[in-house]
């Protein structure tokens, strides 16, 4: 018998929305660096729709660990546009390129639900490192819960920011102007703020393309 695939119920909630948000920002053709793909349901449901739309995304999975690689590599193996999960640190320097004929870099780079989950310094990794892996004029899309105006935006988040806490000093929801800040000084720029259900939000954030 085949051992289940690691799942997340709210990567099914969510991966709707954020499609949807990602078909708005991105170009046929498209070449996608994911950073912390968890389960790759995200990856999973965006490459299922390009094939759908014939949009000709590529898409890189990514985890922190190697134990993480298999299961994203049985779950996205049958995908157009799939590349082999590739293991990646946002903290370490040397992020993969996408492939031949894109040596300017990345369309996009897609980080869900990591910053809240991670030390502090990997805040300023990921803007460092998307900054320099981004053609220029691609974006940087960021999902997950914020503070906004120093506030959780929810209750739930508060208690969610809390229970993080709790469990990791290093964790807990960051303030969407310290995001920001750490976006400016790694030379992006703060395009968007869209609000997504259950009171998360996604960023946008840009390579100026001069
Ligand atoms: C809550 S899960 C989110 C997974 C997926 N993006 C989603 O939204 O369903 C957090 C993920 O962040 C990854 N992660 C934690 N620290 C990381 C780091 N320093 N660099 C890259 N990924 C990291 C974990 O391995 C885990 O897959």
């Amino acid at each position: 018998m085949n051992t289940p695939l690691p799942h997340s119920p709210a990567a099914d909630r969510n991966k709707g929305p954020i499609l949807d948000g990602l078909q708005r920002l991105l170009p046929v053709g498209a070449q996608v660096l994911e950073i912390a793909s968890g389960t790759g349901q995200h990856a999973e449901h965006c490459l299922a729709a390009s094939r759908r739309g014939g949009w000709g995304w590529v898409w890189q999975p990514s985890e922190a660990t190697a134990a993480g690689l298999p299961p994203l590599q049985a779950r996205l193996a049958d995908l157009p546009g799939a590349r082999t999960p590739v293991l990646l640190d946002v903290r370490q320097p040397d992020w993969p390129r996408p492939g031949a004929g894109h040596a300017a870099g990345w369309n996009a780079v897609f980080a869900a639900n990591l910053l809240h989950i991670s030390p502090w310094a990997c805040t300023g990794a990921l803007m460092r490192g998307a900054a320099q892996a981004l053609r220029p004029g691609g974006c940087l899309v960021v999902y997950g819960p914020f503070l906004v105006e120093g506030q959780a935006t929810a209750p739930s988040n508060q208690a969610f920011d809390i229970d993080l806490r709790a469990r990791d000093a290093a964790w807990g929801l960051r303030h969407l102007s310290d995001v920001q800040a750490e976006a400016q000084t790694a030379g992006l720029l703060f395009e968007a703020m869209h609000d997504m259900p259950a009171h998360n939000r996604l960023l946008v954030f840009r390579r100026p393309a001069g």
